[in-house]
């Protein structure tokens, strides 16, 4: 399985205090180094953390490919169609949410998605929607001409995160059908939404299906705890002279 990770949370920290630390942008880069296989940042309406300049920057820096995952506005499209990403992926956003809380409801929105995705797939930018693995949802996407789903495993995510592991399990179960499904149709089929070091096990047994998972999160919570101790010992050899 490929391995997208998610910079948002990076610029969460920045935007906390509206500073230029730390920057998604480096942190991009460094996922690249480490041997991440794309980059994903969501452009949220709001934004609460991604800012258009780390997207342009992103884009002009980043070798690998660019996932943007944004909402299908009008002033979204347009930014897509000037900075154009390698992929869009649609999901549904809702200011008051703390994270994007479900899939795209493909299905009451298929014909102005279908609309919608025309000029982003002239572009040549490949198009993936962001749903729950629900079977009419799966069979919308493909009708509205995506070339991809990323199915959310948010649900299978929080019941492990809960230690509830057989409603997990049946959890996986349907991510497995949608993601069946959606293989049969012509759908390249990716994965994300709450993975943890922990529950993402699960969802790797699936790696004959899902070729691809979307993280942040997670990675940016571990880079901090990881990253802190030597970053409290820079800053004391800085104040003390080296004498820690
Ligand atoms: N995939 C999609 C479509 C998302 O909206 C998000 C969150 O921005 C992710 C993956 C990554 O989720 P997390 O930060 O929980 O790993």
């Amino acid at each position: 399985m490929r391995l997208g990770v998610n910079i948002d949370h990076v610029a969460t920290v920045r935007q906390a205090r509206r500073t230029f630390e730390p920057s998604p942008v480096f942190a991009a880069l460094i996922a690249q180094q480490a041997g991440a296989d794309q980059i994903t940042l969501h452009l949220r309406e709001d934004r609460r953390h991604i800012q258009d300049r780390d997207l342009e920057l992103i884009r002009e820096l980043v070798k690998i490919p660019v996932n943007l995952e944004m909402a299908p506005t009008e002033e979204m499209r347009s930014i897509a169609l000037r900075v154009r990403p390698d992929r869009v992926t649609l999901v549904p956003e809702r200011r008051e949410e703390i994270t994007t809380e479900g899939g795209l409801d493909v299905v009451s929105l298929k014909d102005r998605l279908k609309e919608f995705v025309k000029p982003l797939k002239e572009a040549s930018i490949e198009i993936s929607l962001f749903v729950d693995p629900v079977e009419d949802q799966i069979k919308a996407s493909a009708e509205v001409g995506a070339d991809a789903v990323e199915i959310h495993t948010g649900t299978y995510a929080n019941l492990w995160n809960d230690h509830r592991f057989q409603e997990a399990e049946e959890e996986l179960r349907n991510i497995e059908k949608a993601g069946r499904l959606a293989r049969d149709l012509g759908l390249r089929v990716y994965a994300g939404h709450g993975l943890t070091y922990h529950n993402v096990k699960g969802i790797l047994k699936l790696s004959h299906i899902i070729e691809e998972l979307n993280i942040g999160h997670s990675i940016v919570a571990n880079a901090v705890i990881f990253g802190f101790e030597r970053a409290v010992r820079e800053m004391l050899a800085l104040i003390k002279g080296g004498r820690t």
